[in-house]
């Protein structure tokens, strides 16, 4: 038996993070599209990573479950990583909420059942819920600590009619319901953190460049701090350090990283952004 790390949504960010700290164990990667997750693991084992790849749907507690009884084959389950998600551009507001709001929820929920002592999860949020407006004290409680199966049925959240508004209370969603399990991960001896990316080079970010929105995306991008997009690798090496022993005292916890951005889009050069937000 070996240690295994799971991840779902084997796109860039996911398979990022599961090199570094997949090395000697057993990593299962799960995606709605199983050719994805076979292909990540085309690559990997073609790096030196063991591997088993499956169809995983994030959005469905049964998939979740189905996941689990898979990865605790191969060992004990240390590491997990929840990069999965559909963009404001990608899908309808309810395919968002049940994926990116309800879906994140149910993983953290079942995964904080079974995560082994001095273990560690991820979640990728992004910045986008970091520009959403403040939430009342009783709206963050209830995406917080609220049953996995009534949170779409908040009045709030079910009243979203706009896809950009219900990926921003999704990714909001992910970095309170973090807070919110927190305890009960630590219980097990598992940390488990969110990171915010801004903008990050992908297939899907490099056809936006290329494509219609292209210019729009370069002054952005050229105006943000630090003038640039990121990278997959430089997401991964924050979870590497979240989820390494120099990690341990950090749980519960969101990093936004994402080149100044969201600093600037309230207080500097990308402040024009607001208007179209
Ligand atoms: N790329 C960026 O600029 C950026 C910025 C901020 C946040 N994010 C977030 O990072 C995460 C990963 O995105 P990425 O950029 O690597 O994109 P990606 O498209 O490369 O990867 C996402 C993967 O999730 C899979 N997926 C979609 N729905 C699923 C479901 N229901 N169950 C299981 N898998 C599913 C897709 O098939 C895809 O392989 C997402 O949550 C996204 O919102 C990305």
């Amino acid at each position: 038996m070996k240690n295994t790390v799971v991840l779902i949504g084997a796109g860039s960010i996911g398979q990022a993070i599961v090199r570094r700290v997949g090395a000697g164990k057993h990593v299962v990667l799960a995606d709605l599209k199983l050719e994805a997750a076979q292909s990540a693991a085309n690559i990997l084992e073609d790096a030196g990573f063991e591997c088993s790849a499956v169809a995983g749907d994030l959005s469905s507690r049964e998939s979740i479950l189905e996941l689990i009884e898979h990865a605790r084959k191969f060992g004990p389950i240390l590491n997990v990583v929840d990069a999965a998600g559909v963009s404001p551009s990608q899908a309808p507001v309810a395919t968002i909420l049940k994926v990116d709001l309800y879906g994140t929820s149910v993983f953290l929920e079942e995964f904080g059942k079974v995560v082994a002592e001095g273990g560690s999860g991820i979640v990728i949020s992004s910045q986008s819920g970091h520009r959403l407006h403040a939430l009342s004290e009783e709206e963050n409680t209830a995406l917080a600590t609220a049953p996995t199966e009534e949170l779409l049925s908040l009045p709030f959240i079910a009243s979203i009619t706009d896809t950009l508004k219900a990926y921003q209370y999704s990714k909001r969603c992910n970095v309170l319901r973090v807070m919110g399990e927190a305890q009960k991960w630590a219980r097990r001896g598992a940390t488990v953190n969110s990171i915010s990316p801004g903008i990050i080079i992908t297939p899907l970010a490099n056809d936006e460049l290329k494509g219609p929105r292209g210019d729009g995306y370069r002054k952005m991008l050229s105006l943000c701090p630090c003038g640039r997009a990121g990278t997959p690798d430089e997401v991964g090496d924050l979870a590497e350090f979240l989820m390494s022993s120099r990690g341990r005292w950090i749980t519960g916890a969101d990093f936004l990283i994402d080149g100044g951005t969201t600093a600037s889009y309230f207080y500097g050069d990308l402040q024009y952004l607001k208007a179209t937000h």
